[in-house]
């Protein structure tokens, strides 16, 4: 990982999804997290005021540390043990259905290998436990898609490999969860960035 993903992206990251209407967004995402948690992609640690009370250990995993380093006063505020781990969701060292649930916000458009990441996911959630996600991705209108399409390669680059059209409740579907309530609808923002996917999937 090069020094702009290391350090620069980060802290551009923090400061683009780091508004008050995203974290909006998060406060809803997170509602009904509960129990033993597992968030992938973590980041600068933006969910972290957003998780309910019902939450009592959050394990917090990104290929980068530089993040979870500016997060250190969220963890520290936080009212439930936080232990981060540099990891990448695709080889998760845990036990099949460790967690009560596995959170990914901003993150299933960024990880290379997205399919083994939502399929280890699901191993390490217990029996009926939730995926939640809160995504950008793909657009329904053909115009805004085609859009996304010509900017896949530029947008790759600048944000460090995140894909502007994955369809993400299909990715979900297809690694075995059955969906719940998904939410789709647009953001403040560039079409291409606005079209959005909150929701929850069963294990
Ligand atoms: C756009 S940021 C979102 C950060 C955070 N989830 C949030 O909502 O603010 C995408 C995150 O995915 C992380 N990421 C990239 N590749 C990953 C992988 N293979 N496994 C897990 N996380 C990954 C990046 O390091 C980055 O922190």
């Amino acid at each position: 990982m090069g020094f702009y993903e290391r350090v620069v992206l980060p802290r551009v990251v923090d400061r683009v999804i780091g508004t008050r209407a995203v974290a909006e967004e998060r406060h809803l995402a997170l509602a009904e997290v509960s129990g033993r948690v597992l968030e992938l992609g973590f980041g600068s640690g933006l969910n972290l005021p957003h998780y309910p009370s019902s939450v009592s250990q959050l394990f917090a995993i990104d290929p980068t540390d530089t993040g979870a380093k500016m997060a250190k006063d969220r963890i520290a505020a936080a009212p439930f043990p936080v232990e981060f781990a540099p990891l990448r969701g695709e080889e998760l060292p845990f036990g099949e259905g460790e967690f009560d649930g596995v959170v990914a916000t901003f993150t299933l458009c960024t990880i290379p290998g997205v399919e083994q990441a939502l399929s280890e996911a699901r191993r390490v959630l217990r029996p009926s436990g939730r995926l939640y996600f809160l995504e950008h991705g793909r657009s329904d209108d053909p115009a805004v898609h085609r859009l996304q399409v010509r900017l896949r390669s530029v947008w790759a680059f600048i944000g460090g490999g995140c894909q502007l059209d994955r369809d993400v409740p299909g990715l979900v579907e297809g690694a075995g969860f059955r969906l719940g309530p998904v939410e789709r609808y647009e953001s403040e923002g560039p079409r291409f960035a606005a079209p959005r996917f909150r929701g929850w999937a069963e294990k």
